[in-house]
């Protein structure tokens, strides 16, 4: 039978029945059609851990006129998740170096504080009310945006993440983000400050600074990509606590599983269905099935993450969970350079809320809950909530 991708899973699954099913009948490698493009699905967590680890995968194979697109913003060849080998691993550096461990660390009570201001306010969308707004004031504030520009920012970051838009779209949306982003650099090289937009514009190497398309490029990625994931997993995360009230619960009677919780949510949330897509450079095994040199391969994270040979009882919500890493931040080179600062702003939001509001409940059925349809990414409208 042909396998086509993307799925049809509805939006309100926190799985995917037909990457699970696949995985189970047909094997960790299924061959499948993207539009009319032929493409490898790897479904098992081994299959996918290979393809994000191994060299002879290539994001800037797959970044090359006619290869695989899952989302048109994500093939712009600039962009560190489009780079390989020595270029990836020198601008990964930079960009970095501008977005350590230790600037987000620092971050933490300006978090905290930010979420107490806004459960002040009582949200009874938990969407508009805590989910948009926190991680948008976050990466404003990282990058030295003001905060005042985060209803165009969030036009333009809605546009990029659309799943279908023209080349001509794309272009537009590119050039107002990118527009905007270059006025903000003209602005620090003049007076600049310790955020990462100045410490980008001045982080430089042997081989100099990032190229002014390099560093556009590179920034409309962090300011995008960097909190729109971030608020559609505080959405998936809630909402999965939601539909498991013991397991709520536990979360309640035991704040310190937090960390755990928060890894086993992105497990189990089905945030998107695959990773970026990947192009072979020679010939290549992959989990037993052998592909040639040039094939497109999807990593499908939302069956690995449910794989039964690396997580026992996969479909069950466990918040104590612990063993392999799940793959909803990527593995590997490639593995999310925002991860920190997503399971921080994770971690403070969701213990905030149920620490306030510990007889949390949904406000309207379920069936009531609608998803933003023009994304790929799992991504609530609204979550209105009552205690
Ligand atoms: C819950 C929130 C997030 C999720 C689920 C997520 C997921 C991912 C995944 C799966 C990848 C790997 C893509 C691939 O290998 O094909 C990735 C890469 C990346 N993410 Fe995130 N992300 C999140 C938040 C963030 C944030 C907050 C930032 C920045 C502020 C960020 C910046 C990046 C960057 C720059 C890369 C590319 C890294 C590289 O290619 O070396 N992400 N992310």
């Amino acid at each position: 039978m042909s396998v086509t991708f993307p799925f049809t899973t509805p939006r309100s699954l926190d799985h995917e029945p037909e990457a699970q099913e696949l995985l189970l009948r047909r094997g960790p490698v299924v061959s499948a059609t993207m539009g009319p493009i032929p493409i490898w699905l790897a479904l098992s967590y081994a299959a996918c851990r290979q393809v994000l680890t191994d060299p002879r995968f290539s994001r800037e194979e797959a970044t090359r006129p006619g290869g695989p697109v899952t989302v048109p913003s994500g093939a712009n060849p600039l962009v560190l998740s489009s780079m390989e080998g020595r270029k990836h691993a020198r601008t990964r550096k930079l960009v970095a170096s501008a977005f350590s461990p230790r600037m987000v660390a620092l971050l933490e009570p300006r978090i905290q504080s930010i979420v107490d201001s806004l459960l002040d306010a009582q949200p009874t969308d938990l969407v508009a009310g805590l989910f948009v707004p926190l991680p948008t004031m976050v990466i404003c504030e990282l990058l030295g945006a003001p905060y005042s520009d985060a209803p165009d920012i969030r036009r333009w970051t809605g546009r990029l993440m659309t799943a279908r838009l023209t080349p001509d779209e794309l272009r537009e949306a590119e050039n107002d983000m990118q527009g905007y982003l270059a006025d903000l650099v003209e602005e620090k090289r003049v007076r600049p400050d310790d955020q990462l937009i100045t410490a980008l514009v001045l982080a430089h190497d042997e081989g100099g600074h990032l190229t002014s398309s390099e560093l556009l490029a590179n920034l409309q990625m962090l300011l995008a990509a960097g909190h729109d994931t971030t608020v559609n997993q505080l959405g998936n995360s809630l909402l999965t606590l939601l539909r498991h009230p013991a397991e709520m619960q536990r979360l309640i009677d035991s704040p310190a599983l937090i960390d755990t919780a928060v890894d086993e949510l992105l497990r189990f949330s089905r945030l998107m269905a695959a990773t970026l897509p990947r192009v072979t450079t020679e010939a290549v095994e992959l989990d037993g099935v052998q592909l040639a040199k040039g094939d497109a391969v999807l990593p499908i994270i939302s069956a690995a993450n449910r794989d039964p040979k690396v997580f026992p009882d996969p479909d069950r919500l466990d918040l104590g969970r612990d063993g392999a890493a799940p793959l909803a931040m990527g593995f590997g080179p490639h593995y999310c350079l925002g991860a920190q600062l997503a399971k921080l702003e994770l971690r403070i939001a969701l213990s905030s809320v149920l620490k306030r509001f510990p007889g949390l409940r949904l406000a309207v059925d379920e069936s009531e809950l609608t998803y933003r349809m023009e994304t790929n990414v799992r991504a609530l409208v609204s979550l209105p909530v009552a205690w």
